[in-house]
This record gives structure tokens, sequence and C-alpha cells, in this order.
């Protein structure tokens, strides 16, 4: 089981993450409680998987609540910070995780598969980054608390740079996550908000258990990663938790792939 590390680099601080109830979210929430955070477990459905994680969190000592909010949804995600600022007082990190897949061919692809990833995935961390940045910029530093008035991480993935057939409305959601994300960043850096992503590669959680839960597609999806090894949302969770903490004070604007490699075109290993 995890501990709560003895060194907690984010104490004092409230962490928002979006889409918490499973998969990459449910590490990131336990990664950032580890490190002293008070987490907000966001989730759109599943009451239950963010139920499982806030005790996983407070069993091992940490601070954690569960808010309901489809964040693609203007009202509902004014809602979750409004009980946020009233239960909490403020907020420190958002880690706009939230993001699912509607894959299909491009030919076949309907607007509704089209829309409902571009909302959730896009529209969804645009709402939540400009609702954390409104409070940022009213708080201002707690120099006591961190360098920064507020950290921003954008969930985004190794397709906003690797193009991906039979996926158009996801690649592109993450595509436009980097642009949001670098524009932000150029925006919001005055106040002292800090704004970086994320870029996972294939990491075992529900989106994308068919690539992975036979040995024979995991075989198929080793030949993409030069590490050789699926990963996991531990590993995402550390990498969240340094782009949280004042540790990475001076790094804005990146997206820091966490991928075993995929990025770097495993096809022309031997090729090309
Ligand atoms: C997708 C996964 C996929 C991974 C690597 C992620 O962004 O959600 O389904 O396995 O990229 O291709």
């Amino acid at each position: 089981m995890m501990k709560v590390l003895e060194k907690q680099r984010l104490q004092n601080q409230i962490a928002l993450v979006t889409g918490a109830s499973s998969g990459i979210g449910s590490g990131v929430a336990k990664a950032l409680a580890a490190d002293g955070a008070t987490v907000v477990v966001n989730y759109a459905s599943s009451a239950s998987g963010a139920e499982k994680v806030v005790k996983e969190i407070t069993d091992m000592g940490g601070k954690a609540v569960a808010i309901r909010a489809d964040v693609s949804k203007e009202d509902q995600v004014l809602e979750m910070y409004r009980q946020i600022l009233e239960q909490f007082g403020t907020l420190h990190i958002l880690v706009n995780n939230a993001g699912l897949q509607k894959d299909a061919a491009f030919v076949d692809m309907t607007l509704e598969q089209w829309q409902y990833v571009l909302d959730v995935n896009l529209t969804g961390q645009f709402l939540c980054a400009r609702e954390a940045a409104r409070e940022f910029i009213r708080r201002g530093v707690q120099p006591e608390i961190s360098k920064a008035a507020g950290k921003i991480i954008c969930m985004s993935s190794v397709h906003e740079l690797i193009p991906w057939a039979g996926h158009a409305n996801y690649a592109t959601s993450k595509g436009g996550v980097m642009l949001l994300m670098k524009t932000i960043a150029q925006e919001l850096a005055p106040h002292k908000i800090r704004v970086n992503s994320i870029g996972p590669g294939a990491i075992k959680t529900p989106i994308n258990h068919e690539a992975w839960e036979t040995p024979e597609a995991a075989a198929k999806l080793l030949t993409l990663i030069p590490y050789n090894r699926i990963g996991e949302p531990a590993d995402i969770g550390e990498a969240a938790a340094w782009l949280a903490s004042d540790e990475s004070d001076y790094v804005h604007g990146i997206t820091l792939f966490v991928d075993g490699g995929m990025t770097l075109f495993p096809g022309f290993t031997a090729n090309g």
C-alpha cells in the first residue's frame, strides 16, 4: 500500500484532480496526497470509484474528498469550484486530467463522437483551467506555501505529437490541449501561475485495456515502447507531484512526456 511521504512537498496545498475515480487520475490523486496535498477527487459518473480512491488516500493518512461534476458542463464546473472554495478556502493545484476516447474510423465518425470527445477532453480543460486561474489570481502568491500562485497541469498524451489513425477526435483534442497549455502558460506567467502538460504514453488503465490485456496485444504494444514496459498510473502520479511542487518552479509551458520512449519513433530503430 502507498504511504504518505516523509518529505511532503505539497503540504497545506489544495489540489483538484479531474477524472480521478480511475486510471491515471486516481494515480495522480494518490501521489499528490502522499506528498501532503488535500485532494479533491473529481468524477463524472463513478461515485463508487471516487469513494474508493478517497478511502485509499485516507487509509494511508492523507486527505481527500470526492466531488461530482461533468467537466464539459460550465454550470457543473462552476458549482464544483464553489464547493471547493467554500470547503477549503482556495485552490493551489489543478490537474486537468478528465478525458475519454470514442474511437471510430474517420469516415464513420459521427458528429456526436467528435463533439463528445472535444467537449470533455478540450472544453473541460478550458473550463477547469479558467476557474483555477481566476482563483489563483484572486489569491496571489502565498510564499510560505509555494513560490507560485498556482500550478496547472494538463493531461495531454503522446498523441499531441503522434498522429493516430482511427482516433481523429482524440488526437485533435490533445493537439488542442497542447496549444491551450502553451497559450495560457504565456498569458498567466506574469501572475506567477505555472502551466505544464504531461504526455503519457501507454499506461495500463481501463481506457486502453484492449491494447494490453492479452499477451499478444501487450507484445505488439511493446514494439512501440523502447523502454520495454507498459506504464503504470503511479508513473504519471510521480511526474505530476514533481510538476506541482516547487522543485520544478522554473519549468513552465512544457509537455513532459512520460512514455518509456514512445515519442522516439521506435519504428525507425532498424529502418528508414
Ligand atoms: C491513449 C491510450 C494509448 C496511448 C498510447 C493515450 O493517450 O488514451 O489509449 O494507449 O495514448 O498510444
